[in-house]
């Protein structure tokens, strides 16, 4: 395990101001201590009140939390719940017509669900599924673009207990088709096109290309939803278009009562191995972790107008989007576009027109809006604003610094929320009524997340020290597993390194003298490149199974936007090219692992050797590439490098 440098960081503050206090849901630090002292004090019934007290529960639980086969933790085990009951039903009496989607489209056109509205169309797409032969524990893959009728989609999937794998919009039909096949799909639910920054992209063919590929018989039915309409050929009989699945289907839907403990969903997420991992979520326990960070770090109300602008195919478009939001009852926008089109000021203009109250981004996304248009959110009217939050990588200070006077105009605190797709919700992040903000500190844990950083054996570092990321007891929306792999479960996130009790969370991090947590990144071979996590042997695996290619190493390198670039070092089957031929190699080697993988993995940058830098015994000096990469000078001990006259050959670049 690599060695962590503590850093030293700023200590200005930023205390909530009165008026936000005094509205919020919990105001003062010092009700955010009474909580942590209550969960510190009798652990399980802090979390069997919050459950009982959220959740709305079809056969109450009598058991809170079952350790017994650890970590593979059971919570509320013998309440039965259905998540689609909790989203939509619980709503229908108190507030029917209450917007639940405002649906805006690439080419501004809106789009409102009410609750009723949304409950009608879940019901009838879940009997759509059914009719399908779509059942209780299926697994259904959903490669939609953003849209009501991917939530839809999901939210149906829930009502009738199967188990949705939703693969982002933005992969290739390969990586489509290992999800397809790791999850034993019985179903695929797509659109015909995807419309962004007014280009369309087909989506249809994707899914064709990911079914020709083989090993895909459990797959029964296509479901095709409609976006565009242009691309409407080559249906099998195994196809169907949802408006005629649900054409004359009921709309209503008795829901499947599930376990607590029942699968909602997986969602696949890069590791250190060349193998996607699918992250297996429990219902009940999910559901509470989103809810409460809903109300404890969105400080949600019923007049909010919440927008959560990632994209369903991330945790954060299931938590804060699909889930979180419908469960507490709340208004949100969905929009299907990106923030440049038609041009930089889309984001503040979808913030006007609709009065969003409670924005949550990413900051690739805050500092690609800074470079294209700094003035430009003063052209519109953000006074609707009372909340900013922040997700996916850690926030540079003078990112913070503009997203909260520029945007948030010195008015509203920015929720920094660090977690994973593993924790399903929030862990660490401030509640805004209670805790002071530093810029770029996601600051304390949430009530019940007994995080801690400790040392490479296992024990607690002191503040002002850095290590790696735990969290020491299990905690209700955490993964329950990987789906298919157990094992590989428990020796990435319970490692017996560490004693094999705290859940490692991959990212090293420091604590300072206030006990402000501070991310300082990953500790794994995990890229986060514009917020989205990539393995680096996942795009190694791409780019050598290219036919001209021997051997590949994968890092990565800061980048002003994205926060990191990917870097690629490639030794070739022939010899090293030069000038246009390394660099057509390289055009054609990028385009390679946008087909493989997807455009978000695609390498800024490649160089050629003849070798790359090994120790003796074979293994690759990530470290010197590392240096390489950021053009750092070399000053790493090389003593035991096989071959050092390889440095001067990769610090060339072609690109
Ligand atoms: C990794 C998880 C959580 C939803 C989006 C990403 C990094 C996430 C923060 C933050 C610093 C952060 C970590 C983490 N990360 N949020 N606020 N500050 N780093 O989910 O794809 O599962 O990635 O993203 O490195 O381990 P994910």
């Amino acid at each position: 395990m690599p060695a962590i440098k503590s850093i030293l960081h700023g200590s200005e503050t930023f205390p909530p101001d009165a008026a936000f206090v005094e509205q919020s849901n919990l105001a003062g630090l010092a009700s955010y201590h009474a909580l942590c002292a209550e969960a510190e004090r009798d652990y399980e019934n802090f979390w069997g009140n919050l459950a009982k007290e959220q959740i709305l529960w079809h056969k109450p639980f009598t058991r809170v939390l079952d350790e017994s086969n650890h970590p593979f933790f059971k919570w509320f085990d013998d309440g039965q719940l259905n998540i689609s009951y909790n989203c939509l039903d619980r709503h229908l009496v108190t507030q029917p017509d209450k917007v639940a989607i405002i649906f805006e489209a690439d080419d501004g056109k809106v789009t409102r669900s009410t609750y009723r509205d949304l409950h009608r169309r879940v019901c009838q797409f879940a009997n759509g599924l059914k009719s399908l032969d779509v059942g209780k524990g299926d697994r259904v893959i959903i490669y939609m673009p953003m849209s009501i009728e991917a939530i839809v989609a999901m939210q149906a999937c829930a009502r009738i207990g199967a188990i949705h794998s939703v693969v982002f919009g933005g992969f290739s039909a390969k990586s489509l088709h290992e999800r397809i096949v790791d999850a034993g799909a019985v179903a695929v639910i797509s659109a015909d096109e995807q419309v962004r920054g007014g280009k369309s992209i087909s989506l249809k063919s994707a899914v064709d290309e990911a079914l020709s590929m083989g090993g895909v018989d459990s797959v029964r039915s296509v479901v095709i939803y409609q976006r565009s309409g242009k691309d409407s050929k080559c249906h099998t009989t195994r196809d169907v278009w949802w408006h005629d699945l649900i054409a004359d289907k009921d709309d209503t839907y008795e829901p499947e009562w599930v376990n607590a403990e029942h699968p909602l969903f997986t969602l696949y997420t890069s590791g250190s191995t060349g193998k996607p991992k699918g992250v297996q979520h429990s219902s009940a326990g999910y559901l509470l972790g989103t809810l409460l960070s809903m109300k404890w770090i969105f400080d949600y109300k019923p007049a909010d107008i919440f927008w959560c602008t990632a994209d369903v195919g991330w945790v954060t478009g299931h938590s804060y989007v699909a889930y979180g939001p419908l469960a507490m009852g709340a208004t949100q926008i969905i929009f299907e576009g990106v923030p440049t089109y038609p041009d930089s000021g889309r984001f503040w203009k979808i913030i006007q027109d609709h009065k969003v109250t409670t924005f949550y981004t990413a900051p690739t996304a805050i500092r690609s809006l800074i470079k294209s248009g700094p003035d430009l959110p003063g052209q519109f009217d953000l006074s609707s604003l009372r909340l900013l939050g922040s997700v996916g990588e850690p926030i540079n200070p003078e990112a913070w610094m503009w997203y909260y006077t520029v945007v948030g105009q010195s008015r509203c605190p920015i929720v920094d929320t660090w977690w994973q797709t593993e924790t399903g919700s929030h862990m660490l992040a401030p509640m805004p009524g209670a805790v002071p903000l530093k810029p770029g500190s996601c600051t304390f844990p949430l009530p019940g997340i007994m995080a801690t950083i400790v040392d490479e054996t296992g024990h607690e570092v002191e503040n002002g020290k850095g290590g790696f990321l735990v969290i020491k007891r299990p905690f209700p929306s955490l993964a329950r597993t990987l789906w298919g792999d157990p094992e590989r479960f428990r020796k990435t996130y319970f490692p017996q390194d560490l004693g094999g009790k705290y859940y490692l969370a991959g990212d090293s991090a420091s604590r300072d003298l206030d006990g402000y947590f501070w991310i300082m990144g990953r500790i794994d071979d995990v890229l986060n490149v514009s917020g989205h996590r990539l393995g680096t042997m996942e795009i190694e695996s791409a780019l050598v199974s290219n036919p001209l290619v021997a051997e590949a190493a994968v890092v990565g390198k800061p980048h002003d936007i994205k926060g990191e670039a990917i870097i690629a070092f490639v030794v070739l089957k022939g010899i090293r090219p030069h000038g246009e031929d390394a660099h057509n190699i390289s055009v054609s080697l990028r385009e390679w692992v946008t087909k493989e993988i997807g455009p978000i993995a695609r390498p800024d940058e490649i160089r050629f050797g003849d070798n790359l830098p090994k120790t003796r015994s074979g293994k690759i000096m990530r470290r010197l590439l590392r240096a390489i990469a950021r053009g750092e000078k070399i000053t790493q001990d090389i003593s035991t490098l096989e071959n050092p006259a390889i440095l001067e050959q990769l610090q060339q670049p072609i690109n």
